[in-house]
């Protein structure tokens, strides 16, 4: 009988619970006969330049509670794009159907983001049988309710929060504190939440440095002398632009960061505390994923080699109300997830007097 080589890649950044998926994946091919898993090595480049590695339940043991991806990820390579060195761009499509079929990969498990599904999407309707699972902190997949990495994100982001209380609170500061999320505000507003913030802000409700200053006066007079402040990487202060610091970070995203600096800098004339900003950046992609993340990531794992077997493709996986099930990766690469201004979440946070920066 011939086997069926299911090709395996992680691209993009990384999350919480990549290695969980692998771990799912090889462990469910490894129970139906006939089949065999083959890592592919950082991403699309590991197509590129036909790197590989055979994946059995031996290199997949103890990997639940690891960070990270054992098989590596870029997010710089798009094969529709490759920069040469004089800085224009080939497309190389071609070579990584011809390399996966050299390869005898059957079908291709492709773990990414927006960007890595995009190019999944694209190398599927070239003739690639592709299956998509979701992955980003910063869940901002519309036809997913929850990507994995995104809870361990958020704890990471909530203890952050809780030690920055304490000084807030001691030096009668204002602290704040820049999270991930360049389009979207999920992480800074649920790990607000959490962490008991005065004020959040995102990118889908522009702020006022006054209202921000009229917020922290307020708790100030109210016998408050400290404020802990949330602000995603993205979030942008009416008639103005996120905070940019490399315009083009090699994936085709200019490269975010100074939101937090920005927002002192602004902030420091006009209140009387002393500001401090801490910037979590990349803590907030690493570490040991937590249970939920696990969980969904082992589910998603699992049904994607199952689709596999079954050879469904050109299909991403997604937990839809509690259940795990699949949709058309074309359609749900097209849509991506924001934070609605009116919606519940930010009701909540308004009713118990937490600050958007808008004066709502
Ligand atoms: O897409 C996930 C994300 O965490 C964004 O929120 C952030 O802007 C980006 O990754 C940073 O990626 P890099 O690893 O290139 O710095």
């Amino acid at each position: 009988m011939k086997t069926t080589r299911i090709g395996v890649l992680t691209g993009g950044g990384d999350a919480p619970g990549l290695n969980a998926v692998l771990r799912a994946v090889v462990r469910t091919l490894e129970r139906r006969p006939g089949f065999e898993t083959v890592g592919v090595l950082d991403g699309f480049e590991g197509l590129l330049e036909q790197r590989y590695r055979v994946l059995t339940s031996a290199h997949v043991r103890d990997l639940l509670r690891k960070g990270g991806t054992i098989l590596g990820t870029t997010n710089r390579t798009n094969p529709f794009a490759c920069r040469r060195a004089d800085g224009t761009l080939a497309d190389r499509s071609a070579e990584v159907i011809d390399n996966a079929r050299r390869a005898q990969i059957d079908a291709l498990i492709v773990i990414g983001g927006d960007g890595t599904l995009h190019i999944a999407r694209e190398l599927g309707e070239l003739g690639l049988p592709v299956i998509g699972v979701p992955k980003t902190i910063d869940n901002d997949l519309a036809a997913t309710d929850y990507t994995f990495g995104f809870w361990t994100a958020i704890e990471t982001a909530t203890d952050a929060l809780d030690r920055l209380r304490d000084t807030a609170e001691s030096h009668h500061r204002v602290m704040i504190l820049e999270v991930m999320g360049r389009d979207t505000g999920w992480i800074a507003l649920h790990a607000g939440i959490a962490g008991g913030a005065d004020v959040i802000l995102i990118p889908e409700i522009p702020y006022r440095v006054a209202a921000v200053e009229r917020h922290i006066e307020a708790r100030a007079t109210g016998g408050q002398a400290f404020s802990l402040v949330v602000v995603a990487e993205g979030a942008v202060p009416v008639g103005g632009e996120a905070s940019v610091r490399v315009a083009d970070a090699g994936d085709g995203h200019p490269r975010l960061g100074g939101a937090g600096e920005r927002l002192a800098r602004e902030l420091a004339p006009r209140i009387e505390h002393e500001i401090r900003v801490t910037v979590l950046g990349h803590l907030q992609r690493g570490g040991s994923p937590v249970p939920f993340d696990r969980i969904l990531a082992t589910r998603f794992g699992e049904h994607a080699a199952a689709l596999a077997a079954a050879a469904r493709f050109g299909l991403m996986v997604c937990l839809h109300e509690g259940r795990i099930t699949d949709v058309e990766l074309a359609e749900a690469v097209s849509r991506a997830k924001r934070v609605d201004p009116e919606g519940a979440l930010v009701a909540t946070a308004r009713s118990i007097g937490v600050g958007f920066g808008d004066d709502g």
